[in-house]
């Protein structure tokens, strides 16, 4: 019912394109030759980016607030609306997205805006490429992190919002040229187009981040040392982000990491539980924290995980009674958002599976199950440290 409301309030319309000068190329007319690129684009979040539902109704709460973020926000989740001004999403290529023709049209960037033309040649990261289709041109910016900055960092009302890119800039991996693309755009050989030569490399359009366990994996390392002294317990684990060429988590401050940490003894029983929260947080005009971000009006807190930090959190405890003592760690990926439902309601939103988790273990004790994926928290476990402190037969020690 709300989404049938969403499509009335928004005009949400589909119209059969039709290709003329002046008009982008909706993504189909790509498929026939660029099957591969289409395949993946169709299940990344950018093709999601107006269908998306967390989007949706996030967008109607910034309307309700105002007006004005009905273009604001589009000028991200469907930027081909800078050039056409459909701001009322009743044509298909502005359905579309972050689509094809948008980005690989696009000849510059500065700051948020993109100077782009759909009457462009194709813009991509080849020197040598003809084609009757359609012209190419060489892009350099293409293959850059600036070509992505433009929407993955932003900010509102003077508050820093979305600060992937400048995150980026100042890690290690920037430092060695590392770029977005060579982590989100991951290179395979095989050809660009049907019937195109074998290349060494051609750039697959996936985009995983965050909701992709699989890619999650090996964001964190954790390691774990137990000392005893008479019945105090204390456990030290070191947490790394070494693969990840920004904070984890990044991007809006609805998404968060979370540290679980548990010890029982033998029997199951708990003798100390732990949490750590690492976020960035932001507040509204009555210091509330909100996920609505267009309603912040400062950061409060950002204790997120630098590129290339390693920290150190501890955790002590009585451990009296207790002979032998099972302490496990986990840590949690969490995205907070609203969805608006249904009965019928199906949600495109890719889930990461338990199957995808991550687990560094070294003892066989029993895996906590990942968090079911609610309305309203999705939980993905990355990264899990077990360990079984024996104290002895004798309980002499205390
Ligand atoms: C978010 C922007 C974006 C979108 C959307 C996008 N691309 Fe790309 N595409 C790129 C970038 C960036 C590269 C170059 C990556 C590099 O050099 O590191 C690229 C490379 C390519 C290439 C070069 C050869 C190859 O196969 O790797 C083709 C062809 C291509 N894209 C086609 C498409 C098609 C077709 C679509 C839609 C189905 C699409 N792209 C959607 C950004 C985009
Ligand atoms: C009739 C087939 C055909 C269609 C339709 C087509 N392309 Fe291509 N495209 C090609 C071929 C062939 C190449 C060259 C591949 C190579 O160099 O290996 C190419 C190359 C490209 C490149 C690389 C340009 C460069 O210099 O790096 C991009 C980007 C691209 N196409 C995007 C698109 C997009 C976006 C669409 C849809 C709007 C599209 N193409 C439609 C056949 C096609
Ligand atoms: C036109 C704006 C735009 C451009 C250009 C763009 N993105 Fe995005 N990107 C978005 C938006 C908007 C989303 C989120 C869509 C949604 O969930 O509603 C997104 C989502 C993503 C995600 C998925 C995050 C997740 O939660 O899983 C990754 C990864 C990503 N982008 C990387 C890139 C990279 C790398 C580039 C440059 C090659 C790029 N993007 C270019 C706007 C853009
Ligand atoms: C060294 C590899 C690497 C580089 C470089 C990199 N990323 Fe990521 N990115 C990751 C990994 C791994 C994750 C998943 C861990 C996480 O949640 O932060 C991720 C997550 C994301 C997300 C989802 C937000 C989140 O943290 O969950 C977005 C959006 C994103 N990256 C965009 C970018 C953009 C834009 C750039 C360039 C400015 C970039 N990334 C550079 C590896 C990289
Ligand atoms: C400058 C570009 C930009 C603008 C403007 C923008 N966004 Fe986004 N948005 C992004 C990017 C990039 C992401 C990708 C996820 C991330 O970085 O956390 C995103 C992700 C989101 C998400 C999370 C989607 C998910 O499934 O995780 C929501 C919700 C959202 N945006 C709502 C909005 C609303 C509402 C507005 C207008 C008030 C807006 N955005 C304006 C770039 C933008």
């Amino acid at each position: 019912m709300k989404k049938v409301l969403f499509a009335a309030i928004i005009g949400l319309i589909m119209v059969p394109g039709v290709h003329a000068a002046g008009e982008f190329q909706l993504s189909y007319t790509c498929a026939n030759c660029h099957q591969d690129r289409y395949g993946e684009w169709t299940r990344s979040m950018h093709a999601l980016s107006v269908d998306d539902p967390i989007f949706q109704a996030a967008y109607l709460r910034a309307l309700q607030s105002d007006p004005k973020y009905r273009s604001f926000c589009l000028t991200c989740h469907s930027p081909t609306t800078r050039i056409t001004d459909d701001f009322n999403l009743t044509k298909s290529i502005s359905v579309e997205g972050i689509t094809c023709s948008f980005c690989h049209t696009v000849t510059g960037v500065e700051s948020n805006n993109y100077t782009f033309n759909p009457d462009s040649p194709m813009e991509g990261p080849y020197t040598d490429s003809k084609t009757n289709a359609h012209a190419s041109s060489y892009s350099a910016l293409h293959t850059k992190s600036e070509f992505c900055a433009g929407c993955h960092e932003f900010s509102i009302n003077g508050v820093p919002i979305s600060e992937t890119y400048s995150e980026w800039k100042a890690s290690p991996e920037a430092a060695e040229g590392e770029q977005c693309q060579d982590c989100h755009m991951v290179t395979k050989r095989g050809v660009a187009a049907t019937n195109g030569t074998i290349r060494d490399k051609v750039y697959q359009h996936f985009w995983y981040g965050g909701r992709t366990g699989q890619f999650l994996a090996n964001a964190f390392q954790i390691n774990s040392s137990i000392q005893r002294t008479g019945n105090r317990v204390k456990v030290t684990l070191v947490i790394s982000n070494n693969n990840v060429g920004h904070m984890i988590p990044s991007g809006l401050p609805s998404r968060k990491v979370v540290l679980d940490f548990n010890a029982t003894d033998k029997q199951g029983q708990g003798i100390f539980s732990g949490q750590k929260v690492y976020a960035k947080t932001i507040v509204d005009q009555y210091n509330n924290e909100v996920l609505d971000f267009w309603k912040a009006v400062s950061v409060a807190k950002d204790n997120r995980f630098k590129p290339g930090e390693s920290r150190t959190e501890v955790f002590e405890f009585d451990a009296r009674g207790a002979d032998e003592i099972d302490i496990q760690a986990s840590l949690t990926y969490q995205l907070e958002a609203q969805i608006i439902t249904t009965e019928t309601q199906t949600l495109n939103v890719e889930l990461a599976t338990a199957s995808n988790r991550s687990i560094i273990s070294n003892t066989e004790a029993p895996q906590p199950t990942a968090k079911a994926p609610a309305i309203g928290l999705i939980g993905i476990l990355i990264a899990m440290a077990t360990a079984i402190l024996v104290f002895g037969r004798k309980k002499s020690q205390r």
